[in-house]
């Protein structure tokens, strides 16, 4: 096994280079209200919830040549393996209290809801989705007594499709991209079914941005721990885009901290859909087919309403191909961190930017610096994880070499659970 403490010996000689680096020439400096973060006491309250882990990586900083590499490790949320439950539970919450005409700042409990929904049933929570949203959405459905319909595009694998099955969601799928996918479900709203899309569309908004309301716990998690740690914070955020939305809570949350920060999104090089449009001045779709094994990336059209954000909050963005997911994610492993294809990405975006002369010379020394990764997902098909990975997720975690940030040092151990789309 290769060593992390090896500077660069885990990282192969062909996927240098190979990312496409842009600075974002939109980037400035506007008024960033403070984000709603209502959506964090919801999730307080939900049964099952935890906060996932902040992991300190010494053995990813050497390599990388940076100070600290700090991972906000979205691999177990409330059981399921990614983050993209905090979005959607939060959404629908909010269209199922405003339906009943629920309103104020009071909670109601998720029993109290699904006792209230009576009257409205039937009724059906629909969703477009590459895997985990529509997964997350088929889970509220599931706990609230609704039904479900999930539309899922070419490509999207077996085990993704029978972790939503496995909520009691029926599952469309559809010939074409996630952004068909996203089209067909917006043409299904009326009284009986409510669409719940991450990706907004003109005069469908409410739902999406209470989707990114919902990723504020992702930060006020992060930030809860490094405020007790004497950590400071992170001087650069690397996160992955799909349509956008996790960046644009991502920008908004660190923004309005006032708090100098450089912040990269990662995509897909054939689903490029922010980076070129931010490169364009303008929203431009970038057409299927979107191949890319980082799955939940694979996006051709950035959310309007995510656009607003990310358009003038992102420093940089970078695309990268399936080569250098792969070899993030042997990175991760050769840390003791078992990491799907979508949840590498952020580690491959900063290995790919870190090759870049434009960004090195802008960067200049990051010895001292820290980098706060968002791994956002979890294994999700474990035959695909150990045909890259050479061994499954269960020997990866065995050989963790992490701690957990806020803990004595001698304390540290394994502290990620094997995450499959498998049945919880
Ligand atoms: C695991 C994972 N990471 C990141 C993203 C990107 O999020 P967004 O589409 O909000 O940009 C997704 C989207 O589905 C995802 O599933």
């Amino acid at each position: 096994m290769v060593s992390w403490a090896e500077p660069n010996g885990w990282r192969s000689d062909e996927a240098r280079g190979r990312g496409q680096v842009t600075r974002n020439p939109l980037r400035c400096e506007i008024e960033w209200n403070q984000p709603a973060r209502a959506s964090v006491e919801f999730h307080r309250r939900l049964p099952g919830y935890e906060p996932t882990v902040l992991l300190d990586a010494p053995g990813l900083a050497r390599v990388l040549g940076v100070g600290k590499v700090l991972v906000k490790a979205e691999t177990s949320r409330f059981g399921m393996p990614s983050f993209k439950i905090l979005g959607a539970s939060w959404a629908v919450y909010r269209a199922l209290t405003a339906r009943l005409g629920i309103g104020g700042d009071s909670l109601v409990d998720l029993d109290d809801l699904r006792a209230q929904l009576a009257p409205l049933k039937p009724l059906t929570l629909v969703a477009a989705t590459d895997g985990n949203h529509g997964h997350a959405v088929a889970r509220m459905a599931n706990l609230l007594g609704l039904g479900c319909r999930i539309l899922v595009p070419n490509g999207v694998g077996a085990s993704r499709i029978g972790a939503i099955r496995s909520e009691g969601a029926e599952v469309v799928e559809i010939r074409g991209t996630y952004d068909d996918a996203v089209r067909q479900a917006a043409q299904l709203a009326d009284a009986r079914n409510i669409v719940v899309s991450d990706t907004s569309w003109q005069g469908y908004e409410a739902i999406p941005a209470d989707v990114i309301d919902g990723y504020s716990t992702i930060l006020v998690e992060v930030d809860e721990v490094l405020e007790g740690s004497g950590i400071g914070r992170p001087d650069i955020v690397v996160a992955p885009v799909g349509v956008g939305a996790l960046m644009s809570s991502v920008v908004s949350n660190l923004r309005s901290h006032g708090q100098s920060v450089t912040i990269v999104g990662v995509e897909p090089e054939e689903a490029n859909c922010l980076q070129a449009s931010t490169c364009a001045g303008r929203i431009v779709d970038v057409p299927g087919p979107h191949p890319s094994i980082m799955v939940g990336l694979n996006c051709g059209t950035p959310s309007p309403l995510a656009w607003e954000r990310v358009a003038k909050g992102v420093d940089w963005f970078v695309s990268v191909g399936d080569d250098m997911a792969m070899e993030a994610m042997r990175g991760l492993a050769d840390v003791g961190l078992a990491v799907g294809e979508t949840g590498a990405a952020a580690l491959a975006g900063f290995m790919a930017i870190s090759d870049d002369e434009s960004w090195r010379d802008a960067m200049g020394d990051l010895s001292d610096s820290t980098i706060l990764l968002l791994v956002t997902e979890g294994v999700t098909d474990p035959d695909a994880y150990r045909s890259i990975v050479g061994r499954s997720p269960a020997e990866v975690h065995a050989s963790a070499a992490v701690s957990k940030v806020g803990w004595d040092p001698g304390m540290s151990r394994p502290v990620l659970e094997e995450q499959t789309n498998k049945e919880p």
